[in-house]
């Protein structure tokens, strides 16, 4: 059977894909990328921001054809399935199956039960056990895809207790869940006996690890000290922080943990305390600030990336101007930022004094003009210096690795055999800039252009 599986969304939902696709491959089904001849088309979904919903509903539409042509069938996944199945159940009738992200594991079983056709298989409750369990025969990938998993995710937490007022997660994801110390580093060993030097370790807050557990139970950074004695991991990575749990001795961590690299993605959200205060992030710009000092302590080279929302309701020119500042403070490598959009259900729908969507996409527009500069003459500075660089990839012609800043940099394949360069840490003599253009959300278009030494 072919299997068809798209995926929208954040690295915790392209993490769950790949688990899905081990599932899959381990129960001989085959995965397409195509939905022309699949018998299943899965859609691994994401409800984080606007038209989540409508974007799920209008892609199933371009599926129909396929579903009758083969008599395939199709199957929601994720955040939206989660949150929106009544929905879904009632609005789309060509929907055979409906799972959230508590039930990757059933995969096989609940596709069993949707191909028989009877009516609409639909497993949306909340996992019913304590502990956070992911099974090592669902991790990815299984001998048989023969890829070697140079960087993989290890999930430590799901769900978040923080209730950000804008944020659907804990309604999506649930409540915060941590798995066990033996399991991640039964994990880790996994991933080392396949050759993999580096692994960044996954959580909506991974700050909050162990902390829904019992007082025996590992903290986040007592985990990062006992991850960091396998000799043969050479980079250790972890996303997302929330800086309200962001503690000194995670700082202390990064003078401690020589592979620990020097990248921190810590979501600011806005510069301003008022709006900050609003959207319940329980930090100030200025508590935000120190928190960053103490890393730069130790770590003076560390490169900082974030997440802003632009025209949260409320937000004044005044306040997002505070935001404005503070990424010249910071000057962060790379930001994600985003219009605000409201989502049902959770605290923010209910302020009224929402920013008009024309001030929201000039406001979009400012911040990137200013991040473009920045990251700009970030990577200027970076020309003709020496980075340690990882090799991942290789694509049209140049070999694509990344420095312990997660900065992308690439080198031409002229001469070498990439399959000799990737899984390995090498210096590169950084020589150019490449693509940096802005994008819609992002800059992180830019790689550098490198030279072996
Ligand atoms: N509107 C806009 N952006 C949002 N994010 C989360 N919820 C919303 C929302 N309602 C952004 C935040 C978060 C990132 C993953 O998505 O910046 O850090
Ligand atoms: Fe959402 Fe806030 Fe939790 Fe992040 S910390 S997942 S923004 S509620």
């Amino acid at each position: 059977m072919k299997v068809y599986l798209q995926t929208w969304g954040c690295q915790m939902n392209a993490a769950d894909s790949l688990r899905m696709e081990a599932l899959l491959i381990h129960h001989k089904y085959t995965l397409v990328d195509a939905p022309d001849n699949a018998d299943i088309m899965l859609l691994n979904t994401c409800h984080i921001r606007e038209k989540a919903y409508h974007r799920v509903v209008s892609r199933i539409g371009e599926l129909i054809p396929f579903k009758e042509k083969n008599n395939a069938i199709i199957g929601i996944a994720g955040c939206v399935a989660q949150a929106e199945s009544k929905k879904l159940s009632e609005e789309s009738f060509d929907i055979d199956l409906i799972f959230g992200p508590d039930h990757i594991e059933e995969l096989p079983t609940l596709l069993e039960d949707a191909l028989k056709k009877k009516s609409l298989v639909k497993q949306v409750q909340w996992d019913k056990d304590p502990s956070y369990h992911i099974p090592i025969d669902v991790i990815p990938p299984l001998p048989e895809t023969g890829k070697t998993p140079w960087s993989p995710f290890i999930n430590i937490i799901k769900g978040c207790n923080n209730f950000c007022t804008f944020c659907v997660v804990p309604y999506t994801r649930g409540r915060e869940k941590s798995r066990s110390v033996e399991e991640i580093l039964g994990e880790v060993q996994y991933y080392i006996n396949r050759g993999s030097k580096e692994i960044t370790l996954l959580g909506q807050n991974v700050n909050s690890y162990g902390q829904d557990k019992s007082d025996d139970f590992s903290s986040f950074v007592e985990l990062l000290y006992q991850i960091s004695k396998f000799p043969e991991l050479k980079r250790l990575r972890f996303t997302t922080s929330n800086p309200h749990d962001f503690t000194q001795s995670l700082a202390q961590a990064f003078h401690d943990i020589p592979i620990l690299c020097d990248h921190f993605h810590l979501p600011v959200q806005s510069g301003s305390d008022h709006v900050l205060g609003r959207m319940k992030r329980q930090y100030t710009q200025d508590t935000y600030l120190q928190k960053v000092s103490w890393l730069k302590e130790f770590r003076p080279n560390m490169a900082f990336s974030t997440d802003i929302i632009v025209g949260f309701p409320g937000e004044t020119d005044a306040d997002f101007q505070e935001t404005l500042s503070l990424m010249e403070k910071m000057e962060y490598s790379f930001v994600f930022a985003f219009k605000y959009s409201p989502r049902k259900g959770t605290p923010a729908t209910r302020f009224k004094d929402t920013v008009d969507e024309k001030v929201q996409t000039q406001r979009l527009y400012d911040l990137f003009t200013l991040q473009n500069l920045i990251s700009c003459k970030k990577a200027e500075s970076e020309v003709n210096q020496i980075f340690d660089v990882y090799f991942l990839y290789a694509k049209y012609g140049y070999i694509y690795g990344r420095t312990s800043q997660s900065r992308l940099v690439k080198i031409s394949d002229q001469g070498l055999n990439p399959s000799e360069l990737l899984g390995k840490i090498l210096p590169v003599k950084i020589i150019d800039i490449h693509g940096a253009e802005p994008r819609q959300t992002s800059l992180n278009a830019i790689s550098l252009l490198g030279i072996l030494i």
